[in-house]
């Protein structure tokens, strides 16, 4: 019996802003933006959107596909928690209705806690494979007005129920796994933003890939020819690129033309170039961008994963595409929201940016945005207050 992913859904904002108009007024060749990092559109959250709506936005998709009554635990993988005690699962919990016989917690390891989520899943589900288990992944990628890292920018969830009965993908055992105590990106509670090393990140990224891969190798006894695809940790698509070329180098395989190495993740790296960063949840937009809209049939095809979070830690893992997996993907409804959204200028996207809540306990109302199903509706004696529309995108 093997264990995976049973069903899966992502949502972003509603809003984007195009990289051409950051070159423009940030003064940069927008030719760095598209080409050098690979990015071309970031998701640009309105007032009424945070980390819990978009989970439940995202979830609430996946929870139609299932059987929800046997969900029993709700893994919330975030680093832009709305709160220090109090996991943002249980807000999702709530409003999708979920049983009240459900463990609900948050966890964080920078971009890596979903991959975390995963691996405490499966053994679970193999011991228990009548339950199933919600993991969202949900964040918003913030680095400062005028940064290096303000074009890599974004926001995303992703939600996937997890069960021993997986349609689309199955995991396999093995794992290899690399931990390092190091500073490439933090966040100190009482900041918004992040302080970041860049080239430190992308430095520590390719060393934890590299070990991470050995020891998966020399566990699992796989090769990087059992592979047909790599789905990456993507902070910016060319991530992407740099880390499959890396690890091609350093096991040997230069005689691999860059065209089939690019060929081998470039599907991947649809959705991230048009969302931005999406931190936790990065990865499975990846994911989600390749099965969606590879021209070939997957199923039976290997994939490799490897999730990164600064800090740091990496892990490489695997899993093989089920038959008929396409029946159970939402590649219409995602490809439709993304061409659909509503483009910012510059001086929307700075008033998205800059604007922040009051932290005094009066009462406060968020203003109304297009959003999905659920909205931040705004602050009450300093709790949150979400809202369930009538419908998704209401106005
Ligand atoms: N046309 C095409 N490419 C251009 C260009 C132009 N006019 N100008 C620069 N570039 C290329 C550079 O050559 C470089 O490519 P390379 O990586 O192949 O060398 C790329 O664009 C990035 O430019 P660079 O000046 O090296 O970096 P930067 O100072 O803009 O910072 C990051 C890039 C990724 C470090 C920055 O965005 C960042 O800090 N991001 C957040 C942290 C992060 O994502 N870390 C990743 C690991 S988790």
């Amino acid at each position: 019996m093997k264990a995976g992913i049973e069903a899966i859904s992502f949502y972003t904002s509603h809003y984007f802003f195009d990289l051409k108009n950051l070159a423009e007024e940030r003064q940069t060749p927008v030719d760095k933006f598209y080409h050098g990092i690979g990015q071309e559109k970031m998701a640009a959250p309105p007032p009424d959107e945070d980390v819990v709506t978009l989970a439940a936005n995202a979830a609430y998709q996946v929870i139609q596909k299932v059987d929800a009554e046997k969900i029993d635990t709700v893994i919330f993988a975030t680093e832009s928690g709305i709160d220090q005690s109090k996991s943002a699962g249980i807000y999702v919990h709530s409003m999708l209705g979920l049983s009240r016989n459900c463990r609900v917690l948050e966890v964080k390891q920078a971009c890596y806690s979903a991959a975390a989520g995963i691996q405490l899943a499966l053994p679970y589900l193999l011991l228990h494979p009548d339950r199933k288990v919600l993991l969202v992944a949900a964040d918003i990628a913030r680095y400062g007005l005028g940064s290096a890292g303000e074009p890599t920018q974004g926001a995303g969830a992703v939600a996937m129920v997890l069960s021993s009965q997986p349609k689309i993908i199955a995991f396999d055992q093995e794992t290899g796994i690399y931990t390092e105590d190091v500073m490439d990106f933090w966040r100190p509670n009482y900041r918004e933003e992040a302080f970041v090393d860049g080239k430190f990140s992308i430095k520590m990224y390719l060393k934890s890939l590299y070990e991470a891969w050995q020891q998966y190798t020399d566990r699992s006894g796989s090769r990087f020819d059992d592979f047909y695809r790599f789905c990456y940790h993507l902070p910016f698509s060319r991530m992407g690129e740099k880390a499959h070329f890396h690890l091609a180098k350093h096991i040997g395989r230069e005689d691999f033309s860059e065209e089939y190495l690019l060929g081998q993740i470039n599907e991947t790296l649809q959705y991230i170039k048009i969302i931005g960063n999406t931190y936790a949840a990065s990865m499975y937009i990846g994911l989600m961008a390749l099965l969606e809209n590879s021209a070939q049939d997957l199923a039976g095809k290997k994939i490799g994963f490897f999730s990164y979070g600064s800090g740091c830690v990496g892990e490489f893992f695997s899993g093989q595409v089920l038959p008929g997996y396409q029946q159970y993907l939402l590649a219409e409804q995602h490809r439709a929201f993304l061409q659909n959204r509503t483009e910012l200028n510059y001086e929307e996207y700075k008033k998205f940016y800059l604007y922040s809540i009051p932290q005094d306990g009066g009462e406060y109302l968020t203003p109304r945005n297009k959003t999905g199903l659920f909205r931040f509706a705004g602050l009450k004696e300093h709790k949150r207050i979400y809202q369930k529309l009538e419908s998704d995108s209401a106005r």
